[in-house]
């Protein structure tokens, strides 16, 4: 674990979180550089010598920091935008490792990541395989596609993070895929490459996964049918990790029951949370308690724009003290943040010893935290400021 108590003050590795908010000041992200390094080791060799690429799901995360320890270790990159491109070269990593996911990809997007040179684009719709071969066209560069297919298997997550069902938005109905692919075929500045999918986020159970990849094994056959040559398969991301006491899938075994399914084909991850999930905290200072007949509240520095999933998905993360030694009024406490929303909380009845001016860690904060899909065409307009 790279948080740990010693001497009742939490550490992150091997440095106090008392020292580094005496540093930097609260609220604060604190990452580990070894648990991320660990997160990525397990994928990476769960594959040993079978072709395999693990593409960091930028979205997770697109601290440069993050993004450059990643690349150290070859990490690949899933990016969404132009913006989480350039922040992938900007640390270090390398575009013929990028794969090119979203559902909206913008004519200028496609055109830099052409000329970039990514490794593939994962159309999501028809209209958007128009968009990819009309830029190559006119980029004079041939482009090189997955389709995303959206298998229709329920991934048993959250609603909001489900990806893999006809009523969400995501990727095309296996049936129409065949046409796609012919199309792609037939064109001249479209090369047909992988088959892709990404099923949803915060996936606990190894089934959904393996049910989306026969799916996708029986498409493969009937386009190997048609002569239409599929090198890789990508399977997205979506493995949870613990935040309470949700059982996790074992990486190992879920690569391994893949690998006996697939033959030699290479296969592409896309893990996001389970990379940077638990490698992760936020720190926030409790500014004041305040308590009512019903209610007690321990008001802290920050809020929901800092850390968004509590009040949007009502998402469970452990509160911890950053110092166990600081003693105050026991109770359970809702940890709410300043914003002028009742939404604005982190966590809700947690029965806590606190007091004014503790500090508070709320753990397995590395992904879908501070950091989302990064925009390239985000301009600071002066006296308007994002702060
Ligand atoms: N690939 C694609 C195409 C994706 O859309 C995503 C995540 C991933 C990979 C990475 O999935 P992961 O391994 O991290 O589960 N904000 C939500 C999560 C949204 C996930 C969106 N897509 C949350 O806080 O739970």
């Amino acid at each position: 674990m790279s948080f740990s108590y010693q001497n009742q003050i939490l550490f992150a590795e091997s440095v106090a979180v008392t020292d580094l908010v005496a540093a930097y000041g609260s609220p604060l992200y604190i990452y580990s550089r070894l648990e991320i390094e660990q997160n990525y080791q397990k994928f990476d060799s769960a594959f040993g010598k079978h072709p395999h690429l693990i593409c960091y799901a930028v979205k997770a995360n697109s601290n440069l920091a993050v993004l450059n320890t990643l690349a150290n270790l070859g990490s690949g990159f899933d990016i969404v935008s132009e913006g989480e491109l350039q922040r992938v070269l900007a640390a270090g990593g390398k575009a013929e490792n990028c794969v090119f996911s979203g559902v909206a990809k913008t004519a200028q997007a496609i055109k830099f990541a052409l000329e970039k040179n990514v490794r593939c684009l994962n159309v999501e719709s028809a209209a958007e395989l128009d968009r990819i071969e009309a830029v190559a066209r006119s980029s004079g560069i041939s482009a090189p596609i997955s389709i995303r297919v959206n298998p229709n298997v329920d991934a048993k997550t959250h609603p909001y993070i489900s990806t893999g069902l006809q009523e969400n938005k995501f990727g095309v109905e296996i049936e129409a895929a065949i046409a796609l692919y012919q199309r792609a075929q037939d064109s001249k500045f479209l090369q047909v490459q992988g088959l892709d999918c990404h099923i949803g986020s915060q996936i606990t159970e190894v089934s959904p996964f393996l049910d989306a990849l026969d799916k996708l094994l029986i498409l493969l056959e009937k386009l190997k049918a048609k002569g239409i040559q599929i090198t890789h398969l990508d399977l997205g991301g979506g493995i949870g990790i613990q935040y309470e006491n949700e059982q996790t899938i074992e990486i190992k075994a879920y690569v391994d029951s893949v690998l006996s399914k697939v033959g030699e084909l290479e296969i592409i991850l896309e893990p996001g949370r389970a990379i940077v999930g638990n490698a992760g905290i936020f720190v926030t200072k409790v500014e004041f308690l305040k308590q009512n007949s019903k209610h007690s509240f321990a008001i802290v520095d920050g809020a929901m724009n800092d850390f968004l999933r509590p009040s949007f998905y009502n998402a469970y993360h452990q509160i911890l003290p950053v110092n166990q030694a600081s003693s105050g009024i026991q109770a359970n406490w809702d940890i709410v943040g300043p914003v002028c929303e009742t939404s604005d909380f982190l966590a809700k009845n947690r029965n806590l010893n606190l007091a004014q001016g503790d500090f508070l860690a709320l753990m397995a904060a590395g992904a879908y935290g501070k950091s989302h899909r990064m925009h390239q065409n985000i301009k600071i307009i002066p006296m308007f400021f994002e702060c």
